[in-house]
């Protein structure tokens, strides 16, 4: 949450600057701002409440000068969403702004401590605290920018990624990082900073990942330097991005959010290359067969995520135990945490995360290591924090992913848990020939099947124009479709605001049947299964309370095309590998009422793509 971007080169930085903090709108568009510092020591300071696009209005008729500067995109902790807590905050003296996302936990004991001080706060945040508190040291040790950050940075309790600049030292941008991501790009007699590589893939591909600790000085026309927090050299390790900017490009859609539905036959291409061939049933990742032992005695798989993620771990729990015969339990990061769990040296942890910096979920993997555990990653976000921090891992490999609703991460999440679990049965031996040809002859085949897949949107937008203005909706399966249905609805609910519940089709009979009426429809998940008849019948109770019920049925269903009131058909496709395709037209439906309904389905209200708070 929050975004941080800042330049220093001999380009005037308040475009690269706009530019960067619309790239990393997603984690925040509460307010915005940017503070650009000139070569003789003005400093230049725009805020605004509201988007980046509020922000760049309100610049257009202000002095932009300043080749060096840093920003922000807000999404509110401490203190309402205004222009006076928006950042870039400054020192009382005005000679400090700084820019941070993250949390300073015991910013009210430091704040006490410097109103004792005579320092007065014009804003609530816990951010002002700490410029104040940089500025504090910086007067009493007579030192210089850099010393009084690393020296402040030990007196904060918390989790922050920091850009600081000094009027005295136009020259220079410190930034340091704990906990929040911070990525600095390389280029020629010129620095990029920023929360993630987005606003910096256009004008460089050499990057260095900041480390927990860590503080980079970034001095206009010398090479990059890093240090820890006792003040030692660190090494520098400069990395190459594989994104290109078009990834980050509506592309001619309306949306980010329906460009990246539209994506899916590609990501998924890219998410299983290499890890299945044309032919055979092998899977191949090296994030388990370099750790074959671990897997073979593992004696439990432990499955943390948050939100979306948490939906493809359920998917993944059954997955893994149909194929690798491992027990799997499936928490939330945020519930694990704090629940003293029971985690021994036998078990597994794979976290999943899209964005790799979901601040409960790397809580969780650091307490599932601290007790042993080996933990494995299913992230999206190349040299996350959480890729970091996992002992192995396998990334999905579906591009940067902008709309704030997930899409198309949640199903290269579940096809990498669908490889990963008949890697493991592979280790295992627990996975039975033919039912893994079959299995990884449909993966294979899973980009195709998502194509026609899509050409149910101009269907599926006109059935929206009847859900358009419903308060609230069910949305029902069963066995692996049964966390389609809750991701179905928070898909809707994250971005229409309209209600909706997930619940397992056979439940609905204890309880939620009693909210039946004309009023509440309900989307039933019924691809042609194991348990088609039961659905059927639990069709059949909606249906006999007035009810109204769009059915996603396998192509050909004539039964359910007969009770249904609309049907939405996918190609047939065996059951574990179904709730990916089944995503497809729940996302188009959430979509295309969304839409509708005239709501911002890439910035919906209160959200954020990535979560660094708890
Ligand atoms: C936020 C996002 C969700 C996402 C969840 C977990 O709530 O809005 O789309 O599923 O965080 O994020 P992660 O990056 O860990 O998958």
């Amino acid at each position: 949450m929050c975004g941080i971007v800042g330049y220093i080169g001999s380009r005037p930085a308040y475009e690269i600057l706009i530019k960067g903090l619309h790239r990393l709108e997603y984690r925040g568009y509460d307010s915005a701002g940017v503070a650009m510092l000139t070569d003789d020591g003005r400093l230049n300071i725009y805020k605004s409440h509201g988007k980046v696009a509020d922000l760049e209005n309100f610049c257009n008729a202000q002095d932009l000068d300043g080749c060096a500067g840093i920003a922000h995109t807000r999404w509110a902790t401490h203190g309402e969403p205004n222009d006076i807590n928006a950042h870039p905050h400054l020192s009382r003296s005005g000679r400090i702004a700084l820019v941070h996302n993250g949390t300073i936990e015991n910013y009210t004991v430091l704040k006490e401590a410097l109103e004792q001080q005579g320092y007065e706060f014009k804003s609530e945040t816990d951010t002002e605290v700490l410029v104040q508190l940089i500025e504090y040291v910086m007067l009493t040790n007579g030192c210089q920018l850099v010393d009084a950050v690393r020296e402040a940075l030990h007196q904060v309790i918390g989790a922050y990624a920091i850009a600081v600049v000094d009027t005295q030292e136009p020259d220079t941008i410190v930034a340091a990082r704990k906990s929040s991501p911070l990525v600095i790009g390389v280029g020629d007699g010129e620095t990029f900073l920023a929360s993630d590589a987005t606003p910096i893939v256009e004008y460089t591909d050499k990057v260095v990942y900041l480390n927990d600790g860590e503080i980079a000085i970034i001095t206009r026309g010398k090479p990059l330097k890093i240090i820890t927090a006792d003040n030692e050299s660190a090494e520098i390790d400069i990395q190459t991005l594989k994104m290109s900017v078009s990834q980050l490009e509506k592309g001619g859609f309306p949306h980010f959010m329906l460009k990246e539905i539209f994506e899916q036959p590609r990501t998924i291409r890219d998410c299983v290359r290499g890890r299945i061939g044309n032919s055979g049933s092998r899977v191949t990742l090296s994030g388990v067969i370099e750790h074959a032992d671990v897997f073979r005695r593992a004696k439990r798989i432990i499955i943390v995520a948050c939100g979306t993620s948490w939906h493809a771990g359920l998917i993944g729990k059954r997955l893994i135990e149909e194929y690798a015969r491992i027990p799997v339990v499936v928490e939330y990061a945020s519930e694990f945490r704090y629940s003293n769990p029971i985690v021994t040296p036998d078990d597994v942890v794979i976290a999943i995360s899209q964005s790799g910096e979901t601040a409960d979920t790397l809580a969780a993997i650091k307490l599932a290591k601290e007790r042993g555990a080996f933990v494995y990653g299913v992230c999206n976000v190349v040299g996350s924090s959480i890729a970091r921090a996992t002992d192995s891992g396998t990334y999905i490999h579906v591009g940067p992913e902008i709309g704030v609703a997930s899409t198309k991460a949640f199903t290269g999440q579940v096809t990498v848990l669908t490889m990963f679990a008949l890697a493991v049965g592979q280790v295992r031996d627990t996975l039975d020939r033919e039912v893994a040809a079959k299995v990884v002859c449909s993966i294979r085949k899973l980009p195709e099947l998502i194509k026609q897949t899509l050409k149910l949107n101009d269907k599926i937008e006109k059935l929206s124009d009847t859900y358009t203005y419903v308060h609230n909706f069910l949305y029902l399966g069963r066995g692996y479709n049964f966390p389609s249905a809750l991701e179905g609805a928070l898909k809707l609910k994250e971005i229409s605001y309209i209600h909706a519940e997930g619940y397992p089709a056979a439940e609905m009979k204890h309880g939620p049947i009693a909210l039946i009426d004309h009023e509440l429809p309900t989307v039933v998940i019924a691809p042609k299964d194991d348990l088609h008849e039961k659905i059927i019948s639990n069709i059949q109770q909606v249906k006999a309370r007035g009810g109204s019920v769009i059915a996603v049925v396998t192509k050909g269903d004539t039964t359910i095309a007969e009770i249904a009131d609309h049907i939405i058909e996918i190609p047939d496709v065996p059951e574990s590998i179904s709730p990916v395709i089944v995503s497809i037209p729940l996302q188009l439906l959430a979509y295309h009422i969304a839409v509708k309904k005239g709501c911002n389905v890439d910035m919906p209200r209160n959200l954020a793509k990535s979560v660094t708070v708890e």
